[in-house]
């Protein structure tokens, strides 16, 4: 088995993921993740305090995906989970939650969480008693991820609270471009300190995905090219904020920032300077989409997304990577598909969010074998493995592992840049050769 083993316990194990930055990526043996329903809550009668700051869809559940940490921490701890906050302007939003899981067999959990505006008025009015474990943030991401006052949780959280794990959700920011090196900053303080940080690319954790590793570790692989096509269902993103370039920071930085991510897990580092994308724009013929579920014209034109974005680079080992981003199904589920090539491999992961299926071909053999991995749930596996790594309660030499780390997730939000910025240079330079030509 090829999953990373660690000569000492404690630190060692919780700096792996950011010691394998830009080398081999730390990956998990894919039969030690299983199903939430196979798992009973972990034992002890200590109580697992945890703060929530942000009550909505990630944390809670929603109509448009599988994702609801809440339930995912309910699972893995059962009676022992405390939510002793939960942090959130929108006052009403988190009572009405609450409110919700009070009426539900999962009382015992939130019967004492106590709903604060900011994370300040928590820090000044917590007792020691409700000092946190974890301190799991799905706000969102323009309130992180910088050193400005306001968008600093992951500075006050180290400041208030050192020591204490952090779940950060993905992208690690929405802010300013120039702001990228605040990520890296950030990134530092939290490896320095030794906390324990797992940032929310859940796909890492699939069992496909820990599978594809494997077959490319056992057989020593390199990896050729990675290709990857993420197809939105545009007409079940009901997010005003989503389609406003000015507020998610467009779709590449906020949602295939999933699949840029796994294309570095997979490449290894991107050589940032070999970004090449074009992109099909809103108000461009092909643009028109007839089924936004928003009033899209309230809208700054400069700040609506683009519908598609194609983007091909150079990884630092000579590999070549390609996405292609489309805001263009409609209905309600997404096509996904990721592909990696290697000397004699093909292995082609399909549909990651809904029923993921692994095609394999290999030497030998011109045919396709297929894999299914019916019931995989990589936001549970990530949730149980940040809980494992935090308690380091693992005796297995497979050990628990965090799949993402601060600081691969801010190189990710660097490449994710790095593709709308080509993109606008693209764009731009087009403009300017239609407005020669005219002349
Ligand atoms: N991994 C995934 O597949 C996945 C899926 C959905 C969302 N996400 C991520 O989760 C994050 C949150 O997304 P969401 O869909 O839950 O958004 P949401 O709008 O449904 O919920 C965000 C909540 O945060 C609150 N909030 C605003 N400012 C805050 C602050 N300063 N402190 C605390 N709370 C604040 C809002 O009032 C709202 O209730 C985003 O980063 C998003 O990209 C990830």
């Amino acid at each position: 088995m090829f999953a990373q083993r660690s000569e000492r316990r404690g630190s060692s194990r919780r700096d792996s993921a950011a010691q394998s930055v830009g080398s081999r990526r730390p990956s998990i043996d894919p039969s030690r993740l299983v199903p939430m329903d196979k798992v009973a809550a972990i034992g002890g009668s200590s109580h697992f305090n945890v703060v929530f700051i942000g009550a909505g869809n990630i944390m809670f559940g929603s109509d448009e995906g599988p994702w609801n940490h809440s339930f995912r921490f309910e699972h893995k701890l059962g009676p022992r989970l405390k939510v002793v906050a939960l942090i959130d302007p929108a006052i009403e939003r988190a009572t009405a939650v609450l409110q919700k899981k009070c009426e539900s067999f999962v009382i015992s959990a939130y019967q004492d969480t106590r709903v604060f505006k900011t994370f300040e008025d928590f820090v000044r009015n917590m007792s020691p008693h409700d000092k946190p474990r974890a301190i799991i943030v799905g706000s969102p991401p323009m309130f992180r991820g910088s050193l400005q006052a306001g968008r600093d949780i992951e500075l006050q959280i180290l400041k208030h609270f050192p020591g204490v794990a952090m779940f950060i959700e993905k992208p690690i920011t929405t802010g300013p471009e120039g702001e990228i090196s605040d990520g890296f900053k950030i990134a530092k303080m939290i490896q320095d300190s030794h906390t324990t940080c797992s940032v929310g690319y859940m796909l890492r954790y699939l069992k496909a995905v820990q599978m594809m590793k494997q077959i490319i570790n056992d057989n020593n692989l390199t990896v050729m090219s990675t290709i990857a096509r993420y197809a939105c269902a545009y007409e079940s993103i009901a997010k005003p904020d989503w389609w406003d370039k000015s507020k998610s920071a467009g779709p590449i930085i906020e949602q295939g920032t999933h699949f840029c991510d796994l294309s570095r897990y997979f490449g290894g580092e991107v050589d940032i300077d070999t970004v090449q994308a074009h992109s099909l724009e809103w108000d461009e013929n092909a643009g028109l989409l007839t089924k936004i579920a928003i009033d899209e014209s309230k809208i700054l034109p400069e700040n609506r997304i683009p519908r598609v974005t194609a983007a091909v680079w150079k990884y630092d080992s000579g590999a070549v990577g390609s996405f292609t981003h489309l805001v263009a199904l409609q209905g309600h589920n997404y096509s996904c598909e990721f592909e990696v090539y290697a000397d004699g491999y093909s292995l082609k992961l399909v549909n990651p969010y809904v029923q993921p299926v692994l095609y394999i071909r290999k030497p030998g053999d011109d045919n396709e074998t297929t894999m299914r991995f019916a019931d995989d749930d990589p936001f549970f596996s990530e949730v149980s493995n940040l809980i494992d790594v935090i308690e380091d309660i693992d005796e297995d030499a497979a050990e628990a592992q965090i799949l993402s780390s601060y600081e691969d997730a801010v190189r990710t939000y660097q490449f994710t840049w790095a593709i709308r910025k080509a993109t606008e240079r693209a764009r731009a330079a087009k403009i300017k050769n239609q407005a020669s030509a005219e002349a």
